[in-house]
């Protein structure tokens, strides 16, 4: 058992407050690969953590006026914060690393001054790109679009002295090992890193590694000043926590090289490529494998906070169990690429796949031991191998086929495997007609005990499978079918007759009650909608833009206070109100308003408001409009709000504002 070991990790999270489901994702995936390979009898590490340096933290705790320390200190922490999900979530790691952590700090610094020593780091200065919120410098030619290339935002100009990384010396290595192993999984993003990365205009350039325009992160200890680049930092966290250049933790030894390093495709390209060239470059062994997984995305749209469309963990492990959530997520989406969370999808998965076909096994099965044996079964039972057979191999099979799967990572297509046998079994049941049995126990009652004794094994070797992805409700199910230790272990998950044959069984809950759909789907959405409003700022108010009008430009404005002496709503539009005013110069004047959201007509007559004179007449909906109605915006939990200016009725129409 000595070489079994498997070392596992997710990245590590920035503590920016509440999490979503689409970071859960990534970290329940490494959940239950690494339940599945303990089971198997591996000595597993799964290592998850935060990732806590950088400029965004330290504006982020200028803003909350408190040190970056106390900061990151309290956000891990917090409800919703990593911690918290995780524990939600039922996450079994093993380690937590923060990278604020004293041994990881002092491990960055000697590895930043190795490579300084070896020639790999070298002092030079940096003008190009720079995006903020991805703490990355760009060259003009990476950027699309003017943008970042990760995450599509403004970038800014930007020229300061930095140490660099000599990726480009890397350059065929890295190459090497995408194109010719399986470093990078899936295979589908190998190009992407090497067509956009190494083999693109100027080659693998070298990475800019110190910053100097902020102090929140590990300390160049050689030159004041400098900091390291938030991603050398973290991406050694891999190998800090396991004791590497610190005396905090000595399991080096037995885990370094990583089997498998699981990440969200935006960030594959600092796994994949700058990860391997900094570890040649220290001369260490590399991880086994890079996985590269897809985003989840939200009704088709990227889930952001800023869009108010990210899927809370917390209401939806409230309505329907966190094991159901896990199962979900695992379930529906491979692993590799995109998928689209509705909550559709999530309801049809728990009625179909959990209440309809494992709910439904479970709860038949232990009904009838119940009704048709008081819980117990009788020794005595008769096998009849053509009605029996198909399903026995079907599931003593089932541990090889899964094993498959999921050591590709194949979640979705392991738990496919594990659903046919649930169907096959659900099948055996109505084929063997229990009820039909159970008229005649005196000539029928030893094949109704085999029957049932075989859909008790079908479902106790199921759920071995199942335990990775849904521990808790799995535990209930051996509790049920009165699995012990011996029953539920590994190896028992490719034998048949493991149950006791008096096993003792007790129906239980009803582990997945059905739900219905369209009134769950009304339910939730406006449960999501309350909860997006209740994050949604109370007051938004637009920046200022910064642009200056010069002085002579604006005194040509012309703003008169007007009275209103008729408002109407315009035939065939919801937005605009026609109105008739008195501007002071004895004739009527008549403007179009798209404020019909905000007021009824009738309520604005005779009330004196501000317009704007001298634009140009324009036409709307067929109609003149001579000018425009000031009125003040803003935002308010996330509505758009308009109050028209209105001054006091003791100023006569056509009165100059100035
Ligand atoms: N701190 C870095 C990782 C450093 S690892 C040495 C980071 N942190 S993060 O908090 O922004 O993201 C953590 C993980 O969540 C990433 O793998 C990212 O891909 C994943 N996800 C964030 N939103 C996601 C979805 N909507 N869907 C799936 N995963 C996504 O990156």
């Amino acid at each position: 058992m000595d070489n079994k070991h498997f070392y596992i990790t997710t990245p590590i999270y920035y503590p920016s407050g509440k999490l979503h489901i689409g970071h859960a994702y990534c970290t329940v995936a490494t959940d239950a690969m690494a339940r599945y390979k303990r089971l198997c009898g591996y000595d597993v590490m799964f290592l998850t953590g935060t990732d806590e340096h950088g400029q965004k933290i330290e504006d982020k705790a200028k803003e909350a006026g408190v040190s970056p320390q106390e900061f990151v200190d309290k956000i891990v922490a917090a409800p919703g914060g990593v911690l918290d999900l995780w524990k939600l979530m039922n996450i079994s790691y093993d380690r937590f690393i923060r990278t604020t952590d004293g041994y990881h700090v002092s491990a960055v610094q000697k590895i930043f001054r190795k490579m300084y020593d070896n020639g790999d780091i070298y002092k030079g200065s940096y003008k190009g790109k720079y995006c903020k919120p991805c703490e990355s410098f760009w060259t003009e030619s990476q950027l699309v679009d003017g943008k970042c290339p990760d995450c599509g935002r403004e970038v800014v100009d930007a020229e300061e002295e930095a140490y660099f990384f000599r990726a480009s010396k890397y350059a065929d290595r890295v190459r090497d090992l995408l194109l010719n192993t399986d470093f990078l999984e899936p295979r589908s993003r190998v190009n992407e890193m090497v067509n956009n990365f190494i083999d693109c205009e100027g080659g693998l350039q070298d990475l800019c590694v110190s910053r100097t325009n902020f102090t929140w992160g590990v300390p160049v200890d050689f030159d004041p000043g400098h900091v390291v680049y938030v991603w050398l930092d973290a991406l050694f966290n891999y190998m800090t926590a396991l004791g590497y250049q610190n005396n905090q933790y000595n399991d080096l030894e037995k885990f370094w090289p990583a089997d498998v390093h699981f990440v969200g495709k935006e960030i594959v390209r600092f796994h994949s490529i700058y990860w391997p060239a900094f570890l040649m470059s220290m001369d260490l062994p590399l991880p086994k494998k890079v996985y590269g997984h897809g985003w989840l995305n939200f009704n088709g749209d990227k889930m952001s906070k800023s869009k108010g469309n990210v899927v809370d963990p917390y209401l939806l492990s409230e309505r329907y169990g966190v094991d159901a959530l896990r199962f979900f997520l695992l379930r529906t989406f491979p692993f590799g690429t995109d998928g689209n969370f509705t909550n559709e999808l999530l309801i049809q998965t728990i009625n179909v796949d959990l209440a309809n076909d494992l709910g439904n096994l479970v709860s038949r099965t232990t009904a009838m031991a119940e009704k048709y044996f008081g819980g117990r079964l009788p020794v005595e039972r008769q096998a009849n191998p053509e009605l029996d057979d198909s399903l026995i191999s079907l599931a003593t099979g089932l541990r090889a086929r899964y094993e498959e799967q999921m050591e590709k990572f194949q979640f979705q297509n392991a738990l496919e495997e594990v659903f046919k046998v649930i169907q096959r079994a659900n099948k055996y049941i109505d084929e063997n007609a229990p009820w039909a049995l159970a008229k005649d126990m005196d000539a029928n009652g030893v094949r109704l005990a085999a029957v049932l004794y075989n859909l008790l094994e079908a479902v106790r070797i199921c759920t071995v499978l199942l335990t990775p992805f849904m521990p808790e409700s799995c535990e209930k199910i051996f509790a049920q079918i009165g699995a012990d230790a011996a029953a539920q272990s590994w190896d028992s998950a490719e034998k048949w007759g493991v149950l006791p044959a008096d096993v003792q069984v007790r129906k239980g809950e009803n582990l997945f009650p059905r739900i219905d759909m369209s009134k769950e789907l009304e339910e939730l959405e406006r449960v999501q909608e309350e909860a997006k409003k209740a994050a949604l700022p109370a007051v938004e108010i637009e920046p200022q833009s910064g642009e200056m009008v010069d002085f002579d430009t604006f005194c040509k404005s012309d703003f008169r206070a007007v009275k209103v002496k008729d408002c109407q709503r315009v035939k065939k539009s919801d937005k605009l109100l026609k109105f008739t005013l008195d501007d002071g110069t004895g004739t009527d004047r008549q403007i179009l308003s798209g404020i019909a959201k905000w007021y009824a007509p009738e309520d604005l007559i005779g009330k004196t408001l501000v317009a704007i004179v001298n634009l140009p007449p324009r036409k709307m909906m067929g109609q003149e409009s001579q000018g425009m109605l000031i009125s003040a915006v803003h935002t308010e939990k996330g509505e758009e709000c308009l109050n028209l200016l209105m001054v006091d009725g003791k100023i006569p129409a056509g009165a100059k504002l100035c």
